[in-house]
């Protein structure tokens, strides 16, 4: 086998929206501080909705689209922080629901970065011939982890999904994923924080802000390289949608020409690792970028692990 490809995306996002301004009834917040530091407007929050139903919404959606079925999947994997249970872990419990037959299937934990860790996994399993056809899934119920009276926090995450469907390519075709860059910084790791069994997030805002504005374009780039394409190339940039300063700083250093820049953290917040499918999905949805279209995905956060790669638009 050549590689990989994604063949199809989906999201899905749970139906109670919460404002800035709801939240200022909450926590001392207001509209300007969350628009000025953080870029969020809205966040979706699922109610009575669990992580598996979120994840398993999502990649019905994507199967839907890729004109495939359940059937035809091998390989699924979550990447996700906020599974409760241990077993079955989310990817057995999805395929399950979906009905999809004697899949190989396991979660991802890298918090943020999960979904480029789990996209380059399924990649190399196709690559090595022990997949055909993978359902990848970035799912998280991030209010499972909120203090909702800490204002540092509650005002930030997000819940929701997004998938994709990625198959084998022929022989000779042009790699759909392109070689995964990936690492972390273990010694930052309790710069995010989500322990126990009844887990509350924390995290040094500043020190995960300016590890993520001064240390990742330089890593990004050599995703671009690894794809051997030039960051000028490209049509479209996915990163991790923790912050839109983060977001337009990380652009604004790849020197990007005319990509399309996903800012889904306006409407979704973080929603760490489904952050990255729920962007890609929606502007492909919205007919904003096309089929073939070099796109880079960058996953960063908890960890501090990172991972990104150059993919082509399904
Ligand atoms: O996805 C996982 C990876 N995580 C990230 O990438 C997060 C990176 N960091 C960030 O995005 C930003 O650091 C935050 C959005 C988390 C925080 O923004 P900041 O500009 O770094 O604010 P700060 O934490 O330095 O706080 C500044 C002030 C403080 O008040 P004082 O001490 O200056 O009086 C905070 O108490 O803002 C206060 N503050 C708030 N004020 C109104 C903190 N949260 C709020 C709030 N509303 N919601």
């Amino acid at each position: 086998m050549s590689g990989s490809r994604i063949v199809a995306l989906g999201h899905y996002q749970p139906p109670k929206v919460l404002s800035n301004d709801d939240l200022a009834v909450l926590v001392d917040t207001d509209d300007e501080w969350i628009r000025t530091r953080v870029g969020i407007r809205t966040r979706h929050i699922a109610e009575g909705e669990s992580l598996v139903d979120l994840a398993t919404e999502a990649a019905q959606k994507a199967l839907a689209h890729s004109g495939r079925t359940a059937e035809d999947i091998d390989l699924v994997v979550v990447a996700t922080c906020t599974a409760i249970e241990r077993s079955p872990n989310t990817a057995a419990a999805v395929a399950a629901r979906l009905g999809v037959r004697a899949p190989a299937a396991y979660d991802i934990n890298t918090v943020c970065s999960g979904f480029s860790y789990a996209l380059a996994t399924a990649d190399h399993a196709i690559r090595a011939g022990a997949a055909r056809r993978a359902l990848v899934i970035g799912a998280e119920r991030m209010s499972d982890t909120l203090d909702w009276t800490d204002r540092s926090t509650c005002v930030i995450f997000g819940d929701g999904a997004g998938a994709a469907v990625v198959e084998a390519q022929e022989e000779g075709a042009e790699p759909g994923i392109g070689p995964v860059v990936w690492g972390s910084q273990p010694e930052k790791g309790d710069a995010v924080v989500i322990t126990g069994w009844d887990p509350v997030i924390s995290q040094q805002g500043q020190a995960v802000f300016r590890w993520a504005t001064t240390q990742l374009a330089p890593l990004a780039r050599q995703a671009c390289e690894r794809a051997g394409i030039d960051p000028s190339e490209l049509r479209g940039f996915v990163p991790h949608q923790a912050n839109l300063r983060i977001i337009d700083a990380i652009a604004r250093k790849l020197g990007l020409a005319d990509a399309v820049v996903a800012r889904d953290v306006v409407d979704s917040g973080n929603t760490s690792a489904a952050s990255i499918p729920l962007a890609f999905s929606k502007l492909v949805e919205r007919g904003e970028l096309s089929p073939g279209d070099p796109v880079l995905l960058f996953g960063f956060g908890g960890g501090l692990a990172y991972a990104g790669q150059v993919v082509r638009c399904p």
